[in-house]
């Protein structure tokens, strides 16, 4: 299973007067592409922190104090704020319990929708040039590199000619795009036309010459060619009302007559009806037409269009630069490893070298050399990028940094505080009536932050050990295909060139999406005169506008009541299977998660308690906290009355020396309060944190509130399947 996000240990510390409060506690987890991950736990455990942490909007106060967050080779943690706005709202959304929050008030949301679109297209376009152009070279200089000397030129010419036809393709593409555009611009103007009738006088003949206008601009053959009859069949019914010229709606109220409705509506329907036709397949056809100068393609049905010309592709060239192509697959992979196996022993004597004592420039420099040994390790043909390999460098430069900036900034802290406190206590000696608190010392664990810096190279350590040792390659044939896919994926991000007009067609399909009827009545309202629900729709209309990977929900049902909350939770699983999103969803109420999450993650005092996946978690749950969480779930049908979890969560300035949980749960043993809990694993993908899975522990049921309950999900569940 691919993984699009993993946090590392991520600590997360704030200042305030009465201390600092530990929020995020050392928590590690996946996020895997396409599923939804649960994060559940009471208010206060650290939910929010921790997707502040991975969108980099921490509160000021915030101290990382340690970890790592990876997605797509960078580790987010250790990037500047610029490479940061590229990922934020790009390719990781957030949307919030209030969604007043991430709306302006006094902006239409037809627009704010929009804005959100065009902004995004900018930087995705040279950013899918660059990693184009990057992962070719790297390509090329593999093959030639596995390839003996005769064969150099070929490989040169080969990688030329797919080159050649790549932007051939990209040419072609970028042109239907702007004809499909005029097509799009033409239905919007149609229903402009219907929504306009009644709310203004409107000159149907000239409104009309507007959409005609508009048709005339769409010059690309293969826009044209197969779509020639349902153009001229729109065409014609738009000059055939024209001709009739008339002026509609002089007064308000003036409904549009049946049968120019009637008109319109097949009209758009037409337009619309190419818009959702498959797409030609422009690599292929741009290398069958420089081998076919001559052809005339456009006028084959686009499936036909895309079976021949791949056929053609795929016997003509594909099949030997595939060959070529897997040695050079082949060769970069077992340099990759090759280079594993040498560095090693050196993180061995890396991991040694932290753990004594060392300078800050000795540090910087040595963790330096070592980068550019990781670097070689690299696969770059890999299309799924080797976080931890990638983001090594930045990774360790933060760590070190922040050991001995903690170093060197105590003794400024120690003199803070006692500065401070002796100028309160003169004060409140003097007889004033002094308001004001002391800071507490910031005090560092030492010790702590260095076990950041082992950590980094010990999981590096883990990861290519492993790799060195697995057995079994990725098939070359499939690696090779999926680099081809890449390739022709960035090719066509390439010229995907956003206008205002698309955007702001994409702005009502986005509406429409997301469950907001009559979208073109609402584009230009307000914020405030929508419903909680339909705002919180709309925040999730414009999170989705940039089209991301990951979406971040932290909360978003909370502040709705129960029917449209369902709705938004049914939406949200509608969005994740349409588009592939992966999903972090974050919530105090398990009940909401049942038929939304794939993992679950239970988070208590900062820390994730227990973890599985969903099925694990709701049915043979192992953490007393999860248990709690269980019998505390509100049921919707029985209404039954919920059990409370009794207690109160710790004070994360003292946080306790053992299981956090300890003080509330009644389960609880002497080495509870004293030791933390180690990860006991339940299964493959299932742990828990708490010493009842100890061998030596007492066995011990669940409550009996929770067996029942666990009991009736089961026959549910069941009853549902036969149903
Ligand atoms: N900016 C801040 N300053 C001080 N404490 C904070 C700040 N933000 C969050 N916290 C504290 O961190 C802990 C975790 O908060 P949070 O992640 O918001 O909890 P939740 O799980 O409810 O989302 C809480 O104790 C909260 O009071
Ligand atoms: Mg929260």
């Amino acid at each position: 299973m691919d993984t699009i996000l993993e946090v590392k240990h991520l600590k997360v510390a704030f200042r305030t007067t009465g201390g600092t409060l530990k929020a995020v506690r050392d928590i590690s987890f996946d996020l895997k592409k396409g599923k939804t991950l649960a994060i559940v736990g009471e208010s206060g455990s650290g939910k929010s922190v921790t997707s502040r942490a991975i969108m980099g909007i921490l509160a000021g106060n915030a101290i990382v104090e340690g970890g790592e967050i990876f997605f797509d080779g960078k580790d987010l943690m250790h990037i500047s704020e610029n490479e940061m706005q590229k990922i934020r709202g790009d390719k990781i959304s957030m949307i919030f319990q209030d969604p007043l929050s991430s709306l302006n008030p006094i902006v239409q949301i037809g627009p704010q929708i929009t804005e959100a679109t065009l902004l995004k297209n900018r930087t995705s376009r040279h950013e899918a040039k660059r990693e184009f152009n990057s992962m070719l070279s790297e390509l090329k200089s593999n093959m030639k590199a596995a390839a003996p000397a005769e064969d150099q030129a070929k490989i040169d010419q080969a990688v030329d000619e797919l080159n050649r036809f790549i932007s051939e393709a990209t040419r072609m593409e970028s042109k239907f795009n702007a004809s499909m555009e005029n097509v799009q611009a033409a239905a919007i103007a149609i229903d402009d036309i219907k929504y306009r009738v009644g709310k203004a006088p409107v000159d149907l003949k000239s409104s009309l010459h507007k959409v005609t206008e508009k048709l005339k601009r769409v010059n690309d053959p293969f826009a044209i060619g197969k779509n020639q009859t349902a153009l001229d069949e729109c065409r014609q019914t738009l000059d055939r009302l024209a001709q009739t010229g008339e002026k509609l709606g002089e007064g308000k109220d003036v409904a549009l007559p049946e049968k120019t409705e009637a008109a319109l509506d097949s009209a758009s329907a037409l337009l619309r009806g190419i818009l959702n036709e498959e797409r030609p397949d422009f690599v292929a056809i741009s290398y069958y037409l420089q081998h076919h100068p001559h052809e005339q393609l456009s006028q084959l049905p686009v499936q036909q269009l895309n079976a021949e010309t791949e056929q053609a592709l795929d016997a003509g060239f594909m099949q030997s630069f595939y060959e070529k192509m897997e040695k050079g697959v082949a060769y970069s992979e077992n340099k990759a490893l090759e280079n594993k196996r040498k560095i090693l022993p050196k993180l061995k004597a890396e991991m040694e070298y932290y753990r004594g004592e060392f300078t800050h420039r000795d540090a910087l420099r040595r963790s330096r050399e070592l980068s550019k040994d990781v670097k070689g390790c690299i696969d770059r043909l890999e299309v799924n990028k080797d976080n931890a390999a990638y983001a090594f460098d930045s990774s360790m430069t933060g760590a070190i940094n922040r050991f001995f900036y903690v170093k060197a900034h105590n003794p400024k802290e120690e003199a803070r505080f006692a500065r401070q406190s002796a100028r309160r206590s003169r004060l409140i000696a003097r007889g004033k009536n002094v308001t004001w608190k002391v800071v507490p010392k910031n005090v560092y664990d030492l010790e702590d932050l260095r076990g950041n810096i082992t950590n980094i190279v010990s999981r590096l350590d883990e990861h290519f050990t492993e790799s060195v040792n697995s057995e079994s390659r990725a098939d070359l044939h499939a690696r090779c295909l999926n680099i081809m896919d890449y390739l022709k994926k960035r090719a066509s991000q390439m010229v995907a060139r956003v206008t205002k007009t698309m955007a702001r067609e994409r702005a009502l399909q986005l509406m429409e999406e997301v469950g907001i009827n009559n979208p073109r009545e609402r584009f230009n309202q307000y914020p405030f005169e929508f419903s909680g629900g339909m705002r919180q729709r709309i925040v999730i209309a414009i999170a989705l506008a940039a089209d991301p990977d990951i979406l971040i929900c932290d909360e978003p049902t909370t502040a709705l009541d129960v029917t449209i909350q369902a709705q938004i939770l049914e939406l949200i699983n509608k969005l994740k299977a349409e588009r592939n999103l992966s999903i972090i969803f974050i919530t105090h109420d398990l009940g909401v998660v049942a038929n939304m999450a794939d993992d679950i993650a239970v988070m208590y005092a900062g820390k994730i308690v227990e973890y599985g996946t969903a099925e694990e978690v709701f049915y043979a749950p192992a953490h007393p906290y999860t248990w709690a969480l269980l019998a505390s779930m509100p049921d919707l049908e029985t209404k039954e009355k919920l059990e409370a979890i009794p207690g109160t969560p710790p004070n994360m300035i003292y946080p306790p020396k053992g299981d956090a949980f300890a003080d509330r749960n009644r389960y609880a043993m002497q080495i509870d309060f004293e030791q933390q809990p180690p990860e006991f694993p339940v299964s493959d993908t299932h742990w828990a944190a708490t010493w009842l899975l100890h061998p030596y522990a007492p066995k011990s049921e669940p409550p009996k509130a929770v067996t029942e309950r666990i009991a009736k999900m089961k026959a549910r569940l069941e009853e549902q399947a036969h149903a």
